[in-house]
Protein backbone atom coordinates (compact mmCIF):
# COMPACT_ATOMS: atom_id res chain seq x y z
CA UNK A 1 0.00 0.00 0.00
CA UNK A 2 1.21 3.68 -0.67
CA UNK A 3 0.26 6.96 0.78
CA UNK A 4 1.64 10.55 1.05
CA UNK A 5 1.19 10.61 4.92
CA UNK A 6 0.78 7.44 6.97
CA UNK A 7 -0.30 9.20 10.73
CA UNK A 8 0.24 6.81 13.72
CA UNK A 9 -2.53 6.73 15.84
CA UNK A 10 -5.81 7.26 15.88
CA UNK A 11 -6.19 9.95 18.74
CA UNK A 12 -7.39 13.54 18.38
CA UNK A 13 -3.69 14.53 16.89
CA UNK A 14 -3.62 11.55 14.13
CA UNK A 15 -7.34 12.11 13.71
CA UNK A 16 -7.89 16.11 13.21
CA UNK A 17 -4.30 15.82 10.74
CA UNK A 18 -6.06 13.39 8.76
CA UNK A 19 -9.03 15.63 8.49
CA UNK A 20 -7.20 18.56 7.71
CA UNK A 21 -4.82 16.54 4.99
CA UNK A 22 -7.79 15.28 3.36
CA UNK A 23 -9.47 18.97 3.02
CA UNK A 24 -6.14 19.70 1.49
CA UNK A 25 -6.48 17.28 -1.25
CA UNK A 26 -3.52 15.25 0.71
CA UNK A 27 -4.05 11.52 0.97
CA UNK A 28 -3.17 9.83 4.45
CA UNK A 29 -3.59 6.70 6.19
CA UNK A 30 -4.43 6.16 9.80
CA UNK A 31 -2.78 2.98 11.86
CA UNK A 32 -4.07 2.81 15.02
CA UNK A 33 -3.32 -0.34 17.52
CA UNK A 34 -6.47 -0.54 18.98
CA UNK A 35 -10.15 -1.14 18.21
CA UNK A 36 -12.41 2.52 17.38
CA UNK A 37 -14.49 1.28 20.58
CA UNK A 38 -11.17 0.77 22.56
CA UNK A 39 -10.00 4.73 21.28
CA UNK A 40 -13.88 5.82 22.07
CA UNK A 41 -13.86 4.03 25.88
CA UNK A 42 -11.08 6.27 27.01
CA UNK A 43 -12.20 9.04 29.38
CA UNK A 44 -10.54 12.13 29.19
CA UNK A 45 -10.18 15.99 28.25
CA UNK A 46 -13.27 18.36 28.04
CA UNK A 47 -12.37 21.97 27.04
CA UNK A 48 -11.38 23.25 23.60
CA UNK A 49 -9.44 26.76 23.45
CA UNK A 50 -10.28 28.68 21.03
CA UNK A 51 -7.71 27.83 18.80
CA UNK A 52 -8.70 24.36 19.22
CA UNK A 53 -12.68 25.56 17.87
CA UNK A 54 -11.38 27.46 14.77
CA UNK A 55 -9.16 24.22 13.69
CA UNK A 56 -11.97 21.80 14.02
CA UNK A 57 -14.31 24.70 12.07
CA UNK A 58 -11.61 24.61 9.40
CA UNK A 59 -11.24 21.08 9.63
CA UNK A 60 -15.36 20.89 8.83
CA UNK A 61 -16.33 18.73 12.09
CA UNK A 62 -17.46 21.58 14.09
CA UNK A 63 -21.24 21.03 13.52
CA UNK A 64 -21.86 19.17 16.56
CA UNK A 65 -19.58 20.96 18.72
CA UNK A 66 -22.10 24.06 17.92
CA UNK A 67 -24.97 22.71 18.75
CA UNK A 68 -24.27 20.54 21.32
CA UNK A 69 -20.90 22.05 23.47
CA UNK A 70 -21.08 24.50 25.98
CA UNK A 71 -19.40 28.18 25.15
CA UNK A 72 -17.94 29.90 28.37
CA UNK A 73 -16.78 33.26 28.50
CA UNK A 74 -14.38 33.00 31.97
CA UNK A 75 -14.13 30.74 35.14
CA UNK A 76 -13.96 31.51 38.99
CA UNK A 77 -10.68 31.19 40.78
CA UNK A 78 -11.27 30.20 44.37
CA UNK A 79 -8.47 31.08 46.59
CA UNK A 80 -8.94 31.84 50.44
CA UNK A 81 -12.62 31.45 50.38
CA UNK A 82 -13.07 33.77 48.21
CA UNK A 83 -14.48 33.58 44.26
CA UNK A 84 -12.80 35.70 41.72
CA UNK A 85 -14.15 35.15 38.50
CA UNK A 86 -11.94 35.53 35.47
CA UNK A 87 -13.71 37.41 32.53
CA UNK A 88 -11.78 35.72 29.34
CA UNK A 89 -13.91 36.84 26.98
CA UNK A 90 -13.49 40.37 27.58
CA UNK A 91 -9.79 39.71 28.49
CA UNK A 92 -8.87 38.37 25.18
CA UNK A 93 -11.16 40.32 23.04
CA UNK A 94 -13.31 37.78 22.34
CA UNK A 95 -12.37 34.24 22.67
CA UNK A 96 -13.66 31.76 24.58
CA UNK A 97 -13.63 28.06 25.50
CA UNK A 98 -16.40 25.12 24.67
CA UNK A 99 -16.86 22.52 27.27
CA UNK A 100 -16.86 19.54 24.47
CA UNK A 101 -15.77 16.03 25.60
CA UNK A 102 -12.86 14.63 23.79
CA UNK A 103 -15.03 11.13 23.34
CA UNK A 104 -17.90 13.54 21.53
CA UNK A 105 -14.92 15.21 19.29
CA UNK A 106 -13.15 11.72 18.12
CA UNK A 107 -16.53 10.44 17.15
CA UNK A 108 -16.96 13.20 15.02
CA UNK A 109 -13.72 12.83 13.56
CA UNK A 110 -14.07 9.30 13.62
CA UNK A 111 -17.35 9.93 11.68
CA UNK A 112 -16.18 12.22 9.18
CA UNK A 113 -13.27 9.75 8.45
CA UNK A 114 -15.44 7.30 7.29
CA UNK A 115 -17.96 9.36 5.18
CA UNK A 116 -15.40 10.88 3.45
CA UNK A 117 -14.13 6.74 2.89
CA UNK A 118 -10.62 7.48 4.32
CA UNK A 119 -8.62 4.66 5.19
CA UNK A 120 -8.03 3.71 8.77
CA UNK A 121 -6.36 0.84 10.22
CA UNK A 122 -7.76 -0.10 13.62
CA UNK A 123 -5.26 -2.98 15.41
CA UNK A 124 -2.52 -2.62 13.28
CA UNK A 125 -0.07 -4.06 15.52
CA UNK A 126 3.52 -4.35 16.11
CA UNK A 127 3.98 -1.07 14.46
CA UNK A 128 7.37 0.12 13.07
CA UNK A 129 8.65 2.88 11.53
CA UNK A 130 11.69 2.44 8.88
CA UNK A 131 13.95 4.72 6.79
CA UNK A 132 12.31 8.25 7.55
CA UNK A 133 16.15 10.03 7.41
CA UNK A 134 15.57 8.87 3.97
CA UNK A 135 13.20 10.04 1.01
CA UNK A 136 11.36 7.00 0.96
CA UNK A 137 10.05 6.44 4.80
CA UNK A 138 7.91 2.77 5.32
CA UNK A 139 6.11 2.01 7.74
CA UNK A 140 5.56 -2.03 8.70
CA UNK A 141 2.74 -3.57 10.62
CA UNK A 142 0.30 -6.87 11.63
CA UNK A 143 -2.90 -6.79 10.31
CA UNK A 144 -5.00 -10.02 11.54
CA UNK A 145 -1.55 -11.57 11.68
CA UNK A 146 -0.46 -10.65 7.94
CA UNK A 147 2.49 -8.56 7.59
CA UNK A 148 1.68 -5.53 6.01
CA UNK A 149 4.13 -2.48 4.18
CA UNK A 150 3.03 0.87 3.90
CA UNK A 151 4.93 3.32 1.82
CA UNK A 152 4.85 6.98 2.10
CA UNK A 153 6.58 10.34 1.56
CA UNK A 154 6.12 11.38 5.81
CA UNK A 155 5.15 9.78 8.71
CA UNK A 156 3.28 12.04 11.38
CA UNK A 157 3.65 10.44 14.77
CA UNK A 158 0.47 10.61 16.51
CA UNK A 159 0.78 7.82 18.68
CA UNK A 160 0.81 9.50 22.29
CA UNK A 161 3.42 9.44 24.94
CA UNK A 162 3.79 5.20 24.99
CA UNK A 163 4.02 5.39 21.00
CA UNK A 164 6.58 3.93 19.12
CA UNK A 165 7.24 6.98 16.60
CA UNK A 166 9.22 9.00 19.37
CA UNK A 167 10.87 6.09 20.41
CA UNK A 168 12.31 5.45 16.88
CA UNK A 169 14.53 8.00 16.88
CA UNK A 170 18.11 7.71 17.79
CA UNK A 171 18.89 8.81 20.87
CA UNK A 172 21.17 11.25 20.18
CA UNK A 173 18.45 13.18 17.92
CA UNK A 174 16.35 13.91 20.46
CA UNK A 175 16.19 15.93 23.78
CA UNK A 176 14.13 15.00 26.75
CA UNK A 177 12.85 17.36 29.41
CA UNK A 178 10.53 15.63 32.38
CA UNK A 179 9.35 16.87 35.80
CA UNK A 180 6.93 14.54 37.68
CA UNK A 181 4.83 16.14 40.36
CA UNK A 182 4.53 14.76 43.94
CA UNK A 183 1.02 14.38 43.77
CA UNK A 184 -2.10 13.14 41.13
CA UNK A 185 -5.56 14.44 40.48
CA UNK A 186 -8.36 12.21 41.62
CA UNK A 187 -11.23 12.83 38.74
CA UNK A 188 -14.42 11.41 39.33
CA UNK A 189 -17.32 11.39 36.88
CA UNK A 190 -20.89 11.46 37.42
CA UNK A 191 -24.00 12.20 35.38
CA UNK A 192 -24.97 14.93 37.99
CA UNK A 193 -25.94 18.68 36.62
CA UNK A 194 -22.60 20.82 37.52
CA UNK A 195 -21.83 22.85 40.40
CA UNK A 196 -21.86 26.06 38.73
CA UNK A 197 -22.09 27.76 35.01
CA UNK A 198 -18.44 27.86 34.82
CA UNK A 199 -15.55 25.85 35.92
CA UNK A 200 -14.15 26.78 39.59
CA UNK A 201 -10.63 26.24 40.03
CA UNK A 202 -9.90 26.14 43.75
CA UNK A 203 -6.80 26.41 45.82
CA UNK A 204 -7.11 25.10 49.58
CA UNK A 205 -4.70 24.41 52.20
CA UNK A 206 -6.15 20.38 51.87
CA UNK A 207 -4.91 20.47 48.46
CA UNK A 208 -6.47 21.84 44.48
CA UNK A 209 -9.60 20.97 43.40
CA UNK A 210 -11.20 21.00 40.40
CA UNK A 211 -14.90 21.70 39.55
CA UNK A 212 -15.55 20.73 35.53
CA UNK A 213 -18.00 19.26 33.18
CA UNK A 214 -18.90 18.00 30.37
CA UNK A 215 -22.64 18.89 29.84
CA UNK A 216 -25.26 19.97 31.50
CA UNK A 217 -25.82 16.66 33.05
CA UNK A 218 -22.65 15.18 33.36
CA UNK A 219 -20.00 16.64 35.64
CA UNK A 220 -16.14 15.73 36.11
CA UNK A 221 -14.50 16.73 39.40
CA UNK A 222 -10.71 16.91 40.30
CA UNK A 223 -9.24 16.46 44.25
CA UNK A 224 -5.74 16.82 44.29
CA UNK A 225 -4.11 13.43 46.03
CA UNK A 226 -0.20 12.14 47.20
CA UNK A 227 1.11 10.11 44.86
CA UNK A 228 0.94 7.27 47.52
CA UNK A 229 -3.04 7.17 47.06
CA UNK A 230 -4.99 4.06 45.84
CA UNK A 231 -8.18 5.17 43.66
CA UNK A 232 -9.66 1.70 46.14
CA UNK A 233 -9.54 3.94 49.17
CA UNK A 234 -12.10 6.76 47.61
CA UNK A 235 -15.52 5.59 47.58
CA UNK A 236 -17.83 7.75 46.15
CA UNK A 237 -18.84 9.70 49.63
CA UNK A 238 -15.55 10.19 50.91
CA UNK A 239 -14.61 11.96 47.61
CA UNK A 240 -17.56 14.04 48.00
CA UNK A 241 -16.97 14.80 51.35
CA UNK A 242 -13.87 15.85 50.74
CA UNK A 243 -14.56 18.23 47.84
CA UNK A 244 -16.78 19.80 50.27
CA UNK A 245 -14.23 20.67 52.62
CA UNK A 246 -12.09 22.49 49.78
CA UNK A 247 -15.30 24.31 48.28
CA UNK A 248 -17.36 27.84 49.74
CA UNK A 249 -20.58 28.02 51.10
CA UNK A 250 -22.42 28.80 47.76
CA UNK A 251 -20.50 26.29 46.00
CA UNK A 252 -21.73 23.37 48.69
CA UNK A 253 -25.16 24.62 48.25
CA UNK A 254 -25.00 24.14 45.19
CA UNK A 255 -23.58 20.99 44.74
CA UNK A 256 -25.74 18.04 43.60
CA UNK A 257 -23.83 14.61 44.13
CA UNK A 258 -24.42 11.13 42.52
CA UNK A 259 -23.06 7.75 42.19
CA UNK A 260 -19.45 8.04 40.18
CA UNK A 261 -19.43 6.39 36.48
CA UNK A 262 -15.68 6.71 36.61
CA UNK A 263 -12.83 7.41 38.69
CA UNK A 264 -9.39 7.51 38.70
CA UNK A 265 -6.20 8.89 39.31
CA UNK A 266 -3.65 10.27 37.24
CA UNK A 267 -0.43 11.61 38.20
CA UNK A 268 0.80 14.51 36.64
CA UNK A 269 4.40 15.19 34.89
CA UNK A 270 5.58 17.50 32.38
CA UNK A 271 7.36 16.03 29.84
CA UNK A 272 8.83 17.96 26.52
CA UNK A 273 10.99 16.27 23.38
CA UNK A 274 12.81 18.40 21.02
CA UNK A 275 13.01 18.38 18.22
CA UNK A 276 9.22 17.40 16.73
CA UNK A 277 10.96 17.01 13.78
CA UNK A 278 13.85 14.25 12.08
CA UNK A 279 14.12 13.75 8.62
CA UNK A 280 10.47 12.79 6.95
CA UNK A 281 9.17 11.85 10.68
CA UNK A 282 7.27 14.46 12.36
CA UNK A 283 6.00 14.13 16.06
CA UNK A 284 2.82 15.51 17.34
CA UNK A 285 0.70 15.86 20.19
CA UNK A 286 1.25 13.66 23.31
CA UNK A 287 3.87 11.62 20.99
CA UNK A 288 6.20 14.87 21.74
CA UNK A 289 4.62 16.03 24.91
CA UNK A 290 2.55 15.84 28.56
CA UNK A 291 1.49 18.64 30.39
CA UNK A 292 -0.81 18.51 33.75
CA UNK A 293 -4.84 18.28 32.19
CA UNK A 294 -5.61 21.34 33.81
CA UNK A 295 -8.09 22.72 30.90
CA UNK A 296 -7.23 20.23 28.53
CA UNK A 297 -4.41 21.76 27.99
CA UNK A 298 -2.63 18.53 25.93
CA UNK A 299 -5.78 18.28 24.33
CA UNK A 300 -5.27 22.33 22.89
CA UNK A 301 -1.89 21.30 22.60
CA UNK A 302 -2.17 18.90 20.40
CA UNK A 303 -4.60 20.51 18.26
CA UNK A 304 -2.30 23.72 17.61
CA UNK A 305 1.04 21.07 16.69
CA UNK A 306 -1.17 19.85 14.47
CA UNK A 307 -2.45 23.32 13.09
CA UNK A 308 1.40 24.12 12.43
CA UNK A 309 2.31 20.80 10.89
N1 LIG B 1 0.85 1.85 16.87
C1 LIG B 1 -0.34 2.40 16.52
N2 LIG B 1 -1.05 3.20 17.32
C2 LIG B 1 -0.55 3.47 18.52
C3 LIG B 1 0.69 2.96 18.95
C4 LIG B 1 1.40 2.11 18.06
N3 LIG B 1 2.58 1.59 18.40
N4 LIG B 1 0.94 3.41 20.19
C5 LIG B 1 -0.11 4.18 20.52
N5 LIG B 1 -1.01 4.21 19.53
C6 LIG B 1 -2.29 4.91 19.50
C7 LIG B 1 -3.02 4.86 20.82
O1 LIG B 1 -3.80 3.69 20.94
C8 LIG B 1 -3.89 6.11 20.75
O2 LIG B 1 -5.15 5.85 20.17
O3 LIG B 1 -2.05 6.29 19.30
C9 LIG B 1 -3.12 7.06 19.85
C10 LIG B 1 -2.58 8.26 20.60
O4 LIG B 1 -3.66 9.04 21.06
P1 LIG B 1 -3.58 9.97 22.39
O5 LIG B 1 -2.83 9.24 23.45
O6 LIG B 1 -4.96 10.41 22.65
O7 LIG B 1 -2.63 11.18 21.92
P2 LIG B 1 -2.99 12.48 21.06
O8 LIG B 1 -3.83 12.12 19.87
O9 LIG B 1 -1.71 13.18 20.83
O10 LIG B 1 -3.91 13.28 22.03
C11 LIG B 1 -3.50 14.41 22.66
O11 LIG B 1 -5.66 14.16 23.75
O12 LIG B 1 -6.10 11.97 24.48
C12 LIG B 1 -5.70 13.24 24.86
O13 LIG B 1 -4.33 12.89 26.78
C13 LIG B 1 -4.34 13.23 25.42
O14 LIG B 1 -4.65 15.44 26.00
C14 LIG B 1 -3.96 14.61 25.14
C15 LIG B 1 -4.45 14.84 23.74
Amino acid sequence: MRTQVAIIGAGPSGLILGQLLHRAGIDAVVLEAQTADYVLGRIRAGVLEQVAVDLLDEAGVGTRMHAEGLPHKGFDILIGGRRHHIDLYGLTGGSQVMVYGQTELTKDLMQARAAAGLTTVYEAKEVSIHDFDGERPRVRYLKDGVRQELECDFIAGCDGFHGVCRASVPKNAISNFERVYPFGWLGLLSDTPPVSEELIYAKHERGFALCSMRSHTRSRYYLQVPLSEKVEAWSDERFWEELRLRLDPKANADLVTGPSIEKSIAPLRSFVAEPMRFGRLFLAGDAAHIVPPTGAKGLNLAASDVRYL
